[in-house]
């Protein structure tokens, strides 16, 4: 069969059969299959408790939310825990010799730390951090790549009750340096390199040139891939290598720290609408129970399961689905250091086979990758998912069904779960036994979780009328972002201000603002249209327009720059940037390239610009605003618009033709 007459036999399927039913040998065996646990968890706040009691608690919380003060809502007050204890020592009795962490690198070596590895090896770098001064509630920033001193790590810092600040390995130098200066952090955890596409690449580079950037002198902790530095690498006499730190520490034990149930655990930056990045802050105890809670009902994770979530631990995916959640539950999870196509299209499903993984993990970029290379690659792999999920963007019903069919073979559940970096862990998703999957559509409201759609002037659009609008959640959650870490009226500004009445000490008041447009469907499923606000979606990564448009503006030549997003075909989204030059500079390949390369240094290789349009002018209203929306209509071919508002109504057609010819 062709590939064309298969794509006609998936969409006539697609069109005669909406839902498909979770399949039975799932069901038996799934976590939660009595629909009464949306009974349960509509007692507001108290419901949250069933994700508390999956932890171990030093001291039993007093009252399970303190709404006294919106939109700083408080859980589980006067309870204490320590993350680190959660996730490992509380193992040991039961389970020290299994599994906790699998890892494959990509140069082919591999090893498995069993939870009595990971409780020796987090008690010795977590005495390393003390000794070299780092104490409870100082920030540490994490920039490493998919390696175990990655969990590790974090671990270490959430048993001292150190909040970690982990940036992505593929972060540049800058946005490192913005991030520890940001954070006021006094310490920079990183490793000499690691592997991709074969090639050892030095990580530690990016460090050298983030202290020559930073305002602070932050002591930086290497760690190193192999036993010793790797040969192509030179580390800064100034730095401390981990290693020599860590043989002063052999079998030292140190003692979990009470941490209050609101004291942070870590921040994660993410993108927004202004240039600066925000640092979301997260407490330990609602965060912990929220991803735990989730990682049971809506994964469907046993402990003795062998799970793999295939994104990377620099991005709040894999802190709450693979650190925090799948380890507070006593699991095996599965890490990968490499690409999904290196050294052949059939890795993922080489490794699947090897580790026998039950449950998968991944994003729609990644499926319409697979269906782009296709199925030639999945076949005769001998693996058998019972549960796969989607995460980080709405995912098209083809792409929806070719992962149902030719990851899944028929035979897995799969749950596409709505969340963000805010929300700690999945707020619209289904509980995989109790509906049935729609292709498209994230699905019914997590348990206690309470969306709803407003317009732009915030009245409510009737439940299940299908019209689109802006999500926003009304009841609080235990997962939710505390605040933007040392900027308490930006979170009220970003999250809150729009839709809630501000002036209201009654939490009913307050409404969080998703930034997301959704629909909810007349069957009474939610389904998510994507970012309203400036913010794109480049391969599952959040890029704000604002921080490609500084980084553009950098270099000298440019006079004018705006970027949007482009339609693409696997990877969601693309930054496309249209430039004025400064009178009298031509355009050039060699100014393109500078501007490029200056995307690259301010964010990250991943940021890249798919194109770098030159033009004569900017559509601008006539008070001299940008209009991106215009310019996104040029970049994805569709009608101009509405141009009568512009300064210059003519320049969106001039654009046109400079862009794409007559
Ligand atoms: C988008 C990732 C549709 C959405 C966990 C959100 C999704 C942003 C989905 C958050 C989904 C995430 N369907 N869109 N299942 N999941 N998004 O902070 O636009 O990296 O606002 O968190 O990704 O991205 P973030």
């Amino acid at each position: 069969m062709s590939d064309s007459d298969e794509d006609v036999q998936l969409e006539a399927r697609l069109r005669e059969q909406e839902y498909f039913r979770p399949p039975a040998r799932f069901v038996g065996q799934a976590n939660v299959s009595d629909p009464a646990v949306y009974d349960r968890f509509d007692e507001f706040p108290d419901g949250f408790e069933e994700y508390a009691v999956l932890l171990d608690w030093d001291d039993h919380w007093d009252a399970v939310l303190d709404a006294s003060n919106p939109p700083f809502f408080r859980w589980f007050t006067g309870g204490r825990l320590n993350a680190s204890y959660n996730c490992v020592d509380r193992h040991l009795a039961d389970r020290k010799n299994q599994a906790a962490l699998v890892w494959e690198g990509e140069h082919g070596d591999r090893r498995t730390l069993t939870y009595r590895d990971l409780y020796r090896e987090v008690n010795e770098f977590a005495a390393a951090l003390r000794s070299e001064g780092v104490d409870e509630d100082d920030v540490v920033t994490v920039h490493l790549p998919m390696v175990p001193a990655l969990p590790i790590t974090m671990l270490a810092c959430a048993r001292i009750g150190a909040p970690h600040s982990v940036v992505f390995g593929g972060f540049s130098a800058s946005a490192l340096a913005e991030r520890v200066d940001d954070a006021g952090s006094d310490f920079v955890v990183t490793i000499d390199g690691y592997y991709r596409r074969g090639e050892f690449l030095d990580h530690v580079q990016k460090a050298d040139a983030a202290m020559e950037e930073t305002d602070r002198d932050p002591e930086v902790l290497v760690w190193t891939r192999h036993d010793e530095v790797h040969e192509s690498v030179s580390i800064s006499d100034d730095y401390t290598l981990v290693s020599e730190v860590l043989a002063d520490h052999e079998r030292e034990r140190v003692e979990p720290v009470s941490r209050d149930a609101e004291d942070p655990l870590f921040l994660m930056y993410t993108s927004g609408t202004t240039g600066k990045p925000k640092g979301c802050q997260h407490r330990t105890g609602g965060y912990l129970a929220y991803a735990a809670g989730t990682s049971k009902y809506v994964l469907d994770i046993k402990p003795e399961d062998t799970y793999w979530c295939a994104a990377d631990i620099g991005w709040i995916t894999g802190h709450s689905y693979i650190v925090y959640g799948p380890l507070a539950l006593g699991t095996t999870s599965v890490m990968y250091e490499g690409a999904p196509d290196f050294p052949h299209k059939s890795r993922i499903w080489e490794l699947a086979e090897k580790y026998d993984v039950d449950i998968f993990h991944t994003s729609p970029t990644a499926v319409r990758q697979f269906m782009k290379w296709g199925p030639e690659h999945v076949e005769g792999y001998d693996f058998s998912f019972r549960h796969m999920t989607t995460v980080g963007e709405p995912i098209q019903p083809e792409a929806w069904l070719w992962y149902y069919t030719h990851i899944g073979r028929e035979k897995a559940v799969i749950v596409d779960t709505w969340w963000q970096t805010e929300t700690g862990g999945h707020l619209i998703t289904n509980l995989p036994a109790l509906a049935d999957m729609k292709p498209g559509s994230a699905g019914l409201p997590a348990p206690g979780i309470d969306p709803a759609i407003v317009d732009d002037r915030g009245e409510e659009i009737d439940p299940a009328s299908g019209r689109a609008g802006n999500l926003v959640i009304r009841k609080p959650w235990p997962g939710m972002l505390q605040t933007v870490y040392g900027d308490d009226d930006r979170f009220v500004s970003t999250y809150w201000e729009e839709f809630s009445d501000t002036g209201s000490d009654d939490w009913r008041d307050w409404n969080y603002k998703a930034g997301d447009g959704a629909v909810h469907e007349r069957d009474g499923y939610w389904r998510i249209l994507g970012r309203l606000d400036d913010v794109m979606n480049v391969a599952g990564h959040r890029l704000g327009t604002m921080e490609l448009e500084s980084a553009v503006a950098e270099v000298e030549d440019v006079a004018e720059a705006a970027v949007v997003a482009r339609d693409h075909p696997e990877k969601g989204e693309v930054p496309e940037v249209y430039v004025v030059l400064r009178e009298g500079v031509e355009a050039s390949d060699e100014v393109r390239g500078r501007i490029v390369e200056a995307v690259e240094d301010e964010i990250g290789k991943f940021a890249r610009p798919a194109n770098v349009a030159f033009v004569d002018d900017l559509p601008k209203t006539r008070s001299g605003k940008i209009m991106r929306r215009i310019l996104e209509n040029i970049s994805n071919d569709e009608d101009l618009g509405d141009t009568t508002t512009l300064r210059d109504p003519d320049v969106p057609e001039q654009i046109r033709r400079q862009v794409q010819g007559d």
